[in-house]
């Protein structure tokens, strides 16, 4: 069986799959929870000088039906509504009751941070995550938490910022990356009554979930490139297959939010479970032989399409998908065939292929 454990700067995660900052890390029990789920590590809900006075409602998905819902959501959930103290008192100790590493998230100003992380440090978190969603300021809160703790830092950045740039100024600082957090603002309009769903400012929210995936693992890869310190990916994952991408762009480990919200809390294990399976198929020992392997191959593709015909089903999805109809399903023959005068190589057809039947190579 491939080795799926990873180590990130001194912390031993039983696999790459961790919670993240959200309702699904609300608290000790949820956090419990999400252990009896299979997690391999726990990131617990970012907590603040107050606790956050959180709008309702506070949650939509993107779309109605089950496959719409599952594209992504939108939030207005601020930080913890729980007052630090009990976190530090109580939620902390349940949580690490269950013996997997624990990651506290804290906010926002460098003053606020360094007024709770010592406490959260002696309540015995094993790391700190900082978010700067709403003030920026990243050095500052980096250096202050620094003066303040001796326990890993870990910086959790928003996809609106320059996150190279951010990465670097942050390098000698913190122990880690995490990479991103929601975008927006956004809005969904209930087209039943004309109101918004969200009971935020102008009802607006923050997208998180499938439909951020691109952004996020494009923002993973760049930070990867530019830093050599450990780089943290969350951003619509939701199986093992997301999370062998975001470890080839570079990731140490993921994060999983919205497909937690949605599935419940077996999606962790299930998502540990898929990625172990995709190495042992594709013959890898360990999840550290894949780790940044998609970096040095980030540059400009040889088109046209190949077909691999053993792998290809004649299921005519790419037939459906090519706006150029170069593709042609002989349904009869069983064979697919590609007009190489009318394919305009945009290469749609290598991305809906279920079968991995046609790549570039
Ligand atoms: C309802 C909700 C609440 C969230 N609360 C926090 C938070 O308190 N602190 C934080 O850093 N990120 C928070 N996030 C962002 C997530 O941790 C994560 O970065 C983002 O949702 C992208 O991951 P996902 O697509 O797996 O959800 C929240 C996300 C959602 C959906």
């Amino acid at each position: 069986m491939a080795n799926i454990r990873v180590e990130i700067a001194g912390l031993q995660f039983r696999n790459p799959v961790l919670t993240a900052a959200g309702p699904t890390s609300r608290d000790g029990m949820t956090l419990l929870t999400a252990a009896t789920g299979g997690v391999g590590g726990l990131v617990a809900k970012t907590i603040s000088v107050k606790g956050a006075e959180v709008p309702r409602p506070n949650m939509a998905a993107i779309g109605r039906g089950r496959v719409p819902s599952r594209r992504g959501m939108l939030n207005t959930e601020l930080w913890s509504e729980l007052p630090p103290e009990q976190w530090i008192e109580k939620e902390y100790a349940i949580a690490k009751s269950s013996g997997l590493p624990l990651i506290a998230s804290v906010g926002y100003t460098p003053e606020e941070v360094s007024k709770l992380a010592p406490k959260m440090e002696k309540a015995g978190v094993e790391a700190i995550e900082f978010s700067t969603h709403y003030v920026g300021g990243h050095v500052e809160i980096a250096k202050a938490l620094r003066e303040s703790v001796n326990t890993p830092i870990f910086a959790k950045l928003s996809p609106k910022v320059d996150v190279t740039e951010v990465a670097k100024s942050l390098e000698k600082y913190v122990d880690g990356i995490v990479a991103i957090n929601t975008y927006g603002p956004c809005l969904r309009i209930d087209i039943e009554t004309g109101q918004p769903m969200l009971g935020g400012d102008m009802g607006q929210g923050w997208l998180s979930g499938s439909a951020l995936k691109p952004i996020a693992l494009r923002c993973v890869a760049d930070i990867s490139k530019a830093v050599d310190i450990p780089v943290i990916g969350v951003g619509g994952v939701s199986s093992g297959e997301d999370v062998i991408e975001f470890v080839m762009a570079g990731a140490s480990a993921v994060q999983v939010c919205t497909a937690a919200i949605l599935e419940g809390h077996t999606i962790y294990g299930r998502i540990a479970n898929e990625t172990e399976v995709w190495l042992n198929v594709h013959d890898y020992d360990s999840i550290d032989e894949i780790r940044g392997v998609a970096l040095k191959k980030l540059t400009k593709l040889q088109p046209p399409p190949m077909i691999d015909h053993e792998k290809c089903t004649v299921c005519g999805l790419c037939v459906k998908s090519c706006v150029y109809g170069a593709i042609t399903a002989d349904r009869e023959q069983k064979i697919l065939h590609i007009d190489s005068e009318a394919c305009e190589a945009c290469g749609m057809c290598i991305s809906v292929c279920p079968y991995f039947a046609l790549s570039y190579q």
